[in-house]
């Protein structure tokens, strides 16, 4: 029998200040802007055969009616900023829709300093992925796209 298969749909979410990335503290954030870096995680969907679109905004109740949008996708790829550390409202809204969440950083938000060590929005994500620069949101589809894949 030929099972077919929907295919996956991924929203990638960027919060506040990371449309500057690039120029953006560079020694901590690198050197790579934000097209590229989403160019990267097409290059890998293409790959993977699965749906995916980009988000950014810099205020929080923009991210909160993205996220309620895109409340029928398979995953949610999320650097929430600044707001990581402050935002109920948008851990609220990721709870409400009930999406699979992945966080993720381009630093190592645990070896900064201590406010940022605290994420509001981890415990309602799968996981957090943190200090890998733009690879961060490399690993962070690729987990994404396996959890959503298998069996669970
Ligand atoms: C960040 C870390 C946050 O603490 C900071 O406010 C950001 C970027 C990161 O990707 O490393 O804006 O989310």
């Amino acid at each position: 029998m030929i099972r077919l298969r929907r295919k996956i749909r991924i929203a990638v979410v960027n919060g506040p200040n990371l449309n500057l990335l690039g120029e953006r503290e560079p020694s901590v954030y690198g050197s790579r802007d934000l097209n590229s870096i989403n160019d990267e995680l097409m290059e890998i969907a293409a790959e993977e055969g699965i749906d995916i679109v980009f988000h950014q905004s810099n205020s929080e109740g923009d991210i909160i009616d993205i996220i309620h949008a895109n409340r029928g996708a398979d995953g949610l790829l999320i650097n929430p900023g600044a707001y990581t550390h402050t935002s109920i409202a948008i851990r609220d809204a990721i709870s409400a829709v009930r999406i699979t969440a992945v966080e993720v950083h381009l630093s190592n938000v645990h070896s900064r300093e201590e406010f940022r060590s605290k994420s509001v929005i981890a415990p309602v994500c799968i996981g957090q992925i943190s200090g890998f620069g733009a690879y961060s949101y490399m690993l962070g589809l690729r987990a994404l796209i396996h959890f959503k894949s298998r069996d669970n």
